[in-house]
């Protein structure tokens, strides 16, 4: 931190781009570069007393799809006869970066863990929400590299010092939800499987015809250093990819230096049109399946920390946190509004063919691994509050990756945040008519217990796991 602080000081500071920061769901995790001129930092006089969070896991080995694609890649290096010069030096003898291929594809890496595990020591020392020796409650989707990055979290976030033979006190407790199953409708941390409509407005084919408009003229330019291998488009995306992944694993970065800048920003964009239209504001039904946990965390933020909701049976901690899967992160933007207007003509919805730098909407700045939209309820005390009678004020603040973001057409607290009550009614009145009603919308309507509530926060379901993590 004193470090940061240090280096941002240097005169020189000069301009360097990070492909890291630009390869979209492969990017491992940082702070999304701030939005709207809203500094990081908290405004003067104001604590949060109330915090939910909703984060993909950690990052993770390839997906069995793109593992193929990888072998695919490795085959075609390792059976032909070629000579590659310059920047490609490096291919022939590159190798997959999985050596134990039943346990590593699809599941957290150590860098993944990491990311959980620092992100638990960073809430802590940011919010002080709950005392050293208090258990918290967490909620995780099924999937294992969900449920092992809120593991890592907790042991990040708990107190270690003389806990760790005291089993009664400093655990976590995870409540694990059935993972992208159908019949839990909008009372899950996948909701999009839940609502049948969901895949017809998936259009995130678009961004695989962008990528073609692209890749091709990459694969010549790289060819120029190849003799008797030709690489192509499949290739490229797959390069592309191991930029991210490759870090992850095992530290290399030799496919992050093959492509030049530009290139990193188209790439970085197909990835953007991907979630815009697959999952974010281009689909009609993502603020209907993002709604359900926007709700429900303004019905907490209204009740406050330590209250549960009338016939709930759960008192979430002050803390709420919620772990699941990438294609969950845009539904909750666009429930909330964000990142799908703007004051410049033409910037949304996105265009298919050209990249405008004026988006807000950039995959890298949400769906990192471990990224995150998070919600802060903010106490705030003015200096005249203080001086009068001590009067506090509650806010709301939206955080992705760390950024504050403006919430359009609320943004009159300070650094920017919604007023408490002005908040609850956009959510309650404006947004619940984009979002539509979750059962209705998604032709639930004659199907057996079907809800369009998250209720899981505060009742427990009936199809819960739990999971206890200590430190021992
Ligand atoms: C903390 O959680 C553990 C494990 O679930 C439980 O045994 C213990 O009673 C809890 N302690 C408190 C103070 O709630
Ligand atoms: C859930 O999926 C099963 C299996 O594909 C299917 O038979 C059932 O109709 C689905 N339920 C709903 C509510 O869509
Ligand atoms: C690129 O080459 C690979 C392996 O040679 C092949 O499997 C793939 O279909 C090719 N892709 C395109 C777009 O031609
Ligand atoms: C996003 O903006 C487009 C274009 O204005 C609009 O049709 C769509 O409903 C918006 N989506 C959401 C979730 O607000
Ligand atoms: C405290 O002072 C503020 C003005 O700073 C005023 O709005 C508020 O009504 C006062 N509250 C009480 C309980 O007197
Ligand atoms: C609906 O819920 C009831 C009570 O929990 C349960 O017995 C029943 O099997 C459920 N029906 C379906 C179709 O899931």
């Amino acid at each position: 931190m004193l470090l940061t602080r240090f280096l941002l000081l240097l005169p020189t500071a000069a301009y360097a781009f990070d492909p890291l920061h630009h390869s979209g769901p492969a990017s491992p995790y940082f702070d999304a570069p701030t939005q709207d001129g809203i500094p990081h930092d908290m405004p003067a006089g104001c604590i949060v007393d109330q915090a939910a969070y909703i984060l993909r896991h950690g990052a993770r080995y390839p997906e069995p799809g793109s593992f193929a694609g990888w072998q695919n890649l490795f085959a075609k290096l390792q059976n032909a006869k070629y000579t590659a010069k310059g920047p490609l030096a490096f291919l022939p003898s590159w190798r997959v970066p999985v050596d134990d291929v039943p346990h590593q594809p699809l599941y957290l890496t150590a860098a993944g863990a990491l990311e959980a595990f620092a992100l638990g020591v960073d809430l802590r020392k940011r919010y002080q929400l709950t005392k050293g020796g208090d258990n918290i409650t967490v909620w995780s989707a099924g999937q294992q590299r969900c449920v092992d990055t809120a593991t890592f979290f907790a042991r990040g976030y708990l107190s270690q010092g003389n806990y760790l033979s005291e089993p009664s006190a400093n655990r976590a407790n995870i409540i694990v939800l059935p993972d992208s199953v159908n019949y839990t409708f909008a009372n899950s941390l996948t909701p999009s499987a839940g609502c049948p409509q969901y895949a017809s407005g998936d259009t995130s084919s678009v961004a695989g015809t962008f990528r073609l408009s692209y890749q091709p003229r990459i694969a010549a330019r790289l060819n120029k250093f190849l003799d008797g291998l030709q690489l192509n488009a499949t290739d490229i995306g797959v390069m592309m990819d191991l930029c991210g992944f490759q870090t992850a694993v095992n530290g290399d970065t030799r496919f992050c230096g093959l492509f030049e800048e530009s290139e990193w920003r188209l790439y970085e964009y197909a990835h953007d049109l991907n979630y815009y239209y697959g999952s974010g504001p281009g689909n009609p039904f993502s603020a209907t399946v993002g709604f359900p946990w926007v709700s429900a965390v303004a019905e907490l933020f209204s009740l406050g920390p330590g209250k549960t909701t009338p016939g709930g049976n759960i008192t979430p901690p002050p803390l709420v946190m919620g772990f699941t899967h990438d294609n969950n992160l845009p539904p909750i933007l666009s429930a909330l509004g964000l990142w799908n207007t703007s004051s410049e003509r033409g910037v949304y919805p996105l265009s298919l063919t050209k990249p405008n730098e004026k988006r807000k909407f950039r995959s890298s700045n949400v769906v990192a691994f471990r990224g995150y939209v998070a919600l802060e309820r903010m106490a705030c005390s003015s200096v005249e509050d203080v001086q009068n009678n001590g009067t506090t004020h509650l806010f709301v603040r939206v955080r992705v990756d760390r950024a504050p973001v403006e919430i359009p057409g609320c943004a009159s607290g300070p650094g920017s945040t919604c007023p408490l009550q002005q908040f609850t009614e956009y959510v309650h009145k404006t947004r619940a008519r984009a979002a539509g009603d979750f059962v209705d919308k998604c032709g639930l309507s004659s199907v057996a217990n079907s809800t369009s509530h998250a209720t899981f926060f505060t009742i427990a379901p009936p199809d819960m796991d739990e999971v206890v993590v200590g430190l021992n």
